[in-house]
């Protein structure tokens, strides 16, 4: 297998596009990664989107949006694994490059959720879950986190304020990212008074929803010299796991196995532990899941992971620093692209280009992406060197 380095990236704004269109959005991203790769051709384009088909009345992501970039006859498909879906079309791209198959391969992740109205959009994001014994009884995403953080506060003897911490960082951090959907600072009151959504979630324990695009341009290590010099961050590692579609399916509701598999496929690979991640974009479509992403991950103990928030841990300068550019929360998550936002800022970060959210000295980053209630889970390790 070949070693595969990111040799460009590029994002759009995350915000409501309405003057926008599906394939002009993945093309804005697409032309800025193939810039800063300092390129125009590619042999391959893989692209993540959840749901172009019913959102935007739009199949065939592959040619469609190969051609309006610009890259006619190159071989071009569309992965998806709901919210997952950029991380898988990232990782595909790493397959066929570390293969052989392919030499150039350009990754985007395009999501446009503004042209449906909320509640069609919700029940589009619910066909993530399982059609017979969840959303066909009306259970929302929403819903579905407000029951397993609901249990979590049960068990492990957490108050609601105590996930305050991870939304207040996401929102302080996306205060200098000018890609992010706010760019407003939260304080512990308004985290607190927020409206209730599902309980025990509200309004600041979601991610928003919003368009956007982010992209990246993939070759193999050995070909690095052919192309303009950059900065050498190499996929150290790429890793993915599933678990049950029915979260009342799992042995342990409370434990992200998937996420747990992948870390630890992840750190085997790249050679590394928990202790070495110098920074984490994790999955935190709502607050619940950052606690369990850190738990399964091996950053904090089982029923932990609030912990790290109150001690500081999860900041610029913390043991773990997460959601740098403002994570799901903040940034926003426009589900299908997400997985390219998490992967464009850790390679910002090791390139040493985050700028007031810089993690000084980053050197090895992790992202990981969740798909469905935790079925479908994608782990990636980058290394600068
Ligand atoms: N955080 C902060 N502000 C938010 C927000 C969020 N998560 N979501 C919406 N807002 C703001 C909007 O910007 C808007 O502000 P404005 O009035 O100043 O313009 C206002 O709240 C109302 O926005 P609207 O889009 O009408 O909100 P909504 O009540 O219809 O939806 C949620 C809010 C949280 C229910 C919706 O965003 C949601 O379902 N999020 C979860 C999405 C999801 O499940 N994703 C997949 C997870 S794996």
């Amino acid at each position: 297998m070949r070693e595969v380095a990111v040799l460009g990236i590029g994002q759009t704004p995350i915000e409501e596009h309405w003057e926008k269109s599906l394939r002009v959005l993945a093309g804005e991203a697409a032309l800025a990664a193939l810039q800063d790769a300092g390129i125009s051709r590619v042999d391959g384009v893989f692209v993540g989107n959840m749901m172009a088909g019913s959102a935007n009345h739009q199949q065939q992501l592959g040619a469609y949006i190969a051609d309006w970039a610009g890259l006619r006859y190159a071989n071009a498909l569309h992965v998806e694994t709901a919210c997952s879906s950029g991380s898988a079309a990232f990782r595909a791209g790493v397959m066929a490059v570390a293969s052989g198959v392919l030499d150039v391969v350009l990754v985007v992740g395009v999501e446009k959720m503004s042209d449906s109205p909320g509640d069609e959009i919700t029940a589009e994001l619910a066909t993530a879950a399982d059609a017979d014994w969840e959303s066909a009884y009306g259970v929302s995403f929403v819903a579905l986190n407000a029951l397993i953080m609901r249990r979590y506060m049960h068990e492990y003897g957490w108050q609601h304020e105590h996930f305050a911490l991870f939304s207040i960082n996401s929102h302080q951090n996306a205060l200098h990212n000018p890609y992010a959907r706010f760019h407003s600072p939260l304080s512990l009151q308004e985290y607190l008074k927020a409206p209730m959504v599902t309980p025990p979630i509200n309004l600041m324990d979601a991610s928003p929803m919003g368009d956007g695009a982010a992209a990246a341009v993939l070759v193999p290590v050995e070909h690095l010299h052919r192309f303009p010099p950059k900065p050498k961050v190499r996929v150290v590692a790429s890793t993915a796991a599933t678990d049950t579609i029915a979260v009342a399916s799992r042995r342990d509701p409370l434990w992200l196995s998937a996420a747990e598999r992948s870390a630890r496929q992840a750190y085997a690979q790249a050679g590394v532990g928990p202790n070495d991640i110098d920074v984490f974009e994790l999955h935190d479509a709502f607050t619940i899941m950052s606690a369990l992403s850190l738990e399964a991950c091996g950053f904090a103990e089982r029923g932990q992971g609030p912990r790290l928030a109150l001690e500081g841990e999860i900041q610029i300068g913390g043991r773990i620093p997460i959601c740098t550019r403002g994570g799901l929360k903040a940034r926003g998550h426009p589900v299908g692209a997400t997985g390219m936002y998490q992967i464009v800022e850790v390679v910002q970060q090791l390139r040493g280009e985050a700028g007031e959210t810089q993690v000084e000295g980053a050197k090895i980053g992790m992202t990981q992406n969740i798909g469905g209630s935790g079925s479908n889970i994608i782990t990636h390790i980058f290394r600068v060197d």
